[in-house]
């Protein structure tokens, strides 16, 4: 029997600050029972993706063994039952985001991908118009970049034609707010950005860049990497386009959320239309009934057992405390960053390596001048420590560019778990 999610995190009626004080990231192992399979795991590779609560388990795992059923397809009770799970689900997502009040603009996706997609095919397709500028960083997430070009060719096909202009990453890993500047003109209808970039891990100025492209620009938010690790709030972030992963966030993979914001809501086409959409068939036309975002975007039969995850994810981050995890995660950051330091031959991507802040995210990318990043992902994988290497899903990356390896901690994470791993690293670079 798994021990229940949060259980080993001591509960104090002086919450928060009491919570900050016995924040414990040994303690927050015990709750996933992945550690306890593998107590010598160090799991360096949380912004690929990450472990899973005993809650979460439970829940898939409960839909599976004592309740499979389709949701909200016939009249028995199980599938009503299933069709308010998902919709209380939701609700939690909503409030997760800040915006309890409204549930009808939170979207479920296959995931982060998806939800991006779905900005290009459901949005940008019907909306842009020809001579529109987007306005877009080539070394983000492909997933981030590359459907932009494909809603570009199917935009030419309509005889519609955009242009994709690119700003730059700063040389310390956060956009070049010069070069945003140099590129958006009257005609920039778009600008698609990450919270927190998935190699260099810094947070980037969502306010600045706002304040740069003006009001009129509808910002699409790729927030794949800050949820989970802190706030994503959409009330406060000035964006329009919300996207992310569940299974980044505890919960299953095939989940992600798009959040559309007030002023795009009405300007959504449906995507993908079958069983579940709220539509008919009128004089030959097809006619939706809807105006709720997630009614018109979602159809057919869903990851049912993976949307549910997401409620017992969002009830685990909300129990240990978003901001525990924030500054946790930041303290390990800079623990890590500076007993890497030393180590000779090290080269530091873009990011707190190169910028020095005294805060981070979690990720940090570097590689050793002359060894082979890759083998060195095969020799730490043979220590049972697990990170990234090779390109990133960064499209552009230079062919020849030796791959970085990427560190990428989480809640679970502890002060021991960094020490060996640099003690074990430079064991090997040494060799
Ligand atoms: C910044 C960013 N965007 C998008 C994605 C795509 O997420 P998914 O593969 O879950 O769709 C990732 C995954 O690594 C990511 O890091």
């Amino acid at each position: 029997m798994y021990c229940k999610a949060g259980d080993n995190l001591k509960e104090d009626p002086d919450q928060k600050t009491a919570a900050k004080a016995t924040f414990n990231a040994d303690l927050v192992k015990l709750d996933f029972p992945v550690f306890q399979a593998n107590p010598d795991l160090i799991y360096f590779d949380n912004a690929s993706t990450t472990q899973k609560p005993a809650s979460v388990i439970e829940t898939i795992e409960n839909y599976y063994r004592k309740n499979c059923a389709n949701a909200g397809r016939a009249s028995y009770l199980w599938s009503s039952q299933l069709e308010a799970a998902l919709e209380d689900t939701r609700a939690a997502v909503a409030a997760f985001l800040s915006v309890p009040e409204k549930s009808d603009q939170v979207v479920f996706t296959g995931g982060a991908t998806d939800s991006l997609n779905t900005v290009t095919m459901a949005w940008a397709l019907a909306n842009l118009q020809d001579g529109d500028e987007v306005l877009l960083c080539p070394k983000d997430h492909k997933s981030a970049v590359l459907p932009w070009y494909h809603c570009k060719e199917l935009l030419a096909a309509m005889g519609k034609h955009i242009k994709i202009r690119h700003f730059d990453i700063h040389e310390v890993g956060d956009y070049d707010l010069k070069s945003i500047k140099s590129q958006v003109s009257d005609k920039t209808r778009v600008l698609a950005m990450a919270h927190v970039h998935h190699v260099y891990g810094l947070d980037m100025e969502v306010s600045e860049i706002r304040e740069i492209v003006g009001t009129d620009v509808i910002i699409s938010l790729d927030a794949s990497q800050s949820v989970g690790h802190t706030k994503v709030d959409a009330n406060a972030l000035p964006v329009d386009f919300i996207s992310f992963s569940g299974h980044k966030m505890f919960a299953a993979p095939g989940t992600g959320v798009l959040y559309a914001g007030d002023r795009v809501k009405g300007q959504l086409q449906p995507l993908r239309l079958g069983g579940k959409s709220k539509a008919v068939i009128e004089n030959d036309s097809l006619k939706i009934n809807s105006n709720s975002v997630c009614e018109i975007l979602e159809s057919g039969t869903q990851n049912i057992p993976g949307i549910l995850s997401l409620k017992p994810a969002i009830e685990y981050i909300n129990k240990i405390g978003l901001e525990n995890i924030e500054a946790h995660v930041s303290k390990l950051t800079v623990d890590l960053w500076q007993k890497l330091m030393p180590l000779p031959n090290i080269e530091f991507a873009p990011g707190i390596g190169i910028c020095a802040c005294d805060k981070g995210w979690g990720i940090i990318s570097f590689r050793f001048k002359g060894i082979s990043s890759s083998d060195l992902g095969f020799a730490l994988d043979e220590e049972k420590i697990f990170v990234r290497t090779g390109d990133h899903c960064v499209w552009n990356k230079a062919e020849a560019e030796p791959d970085f390896i990427r560190v990428s901690m989480h809640a679970y994470n502890s002060p021991d778990d960094v020490e060996q791993f640099v003690q074990v690293l430079a064991d090997i670079v040494d060799s």
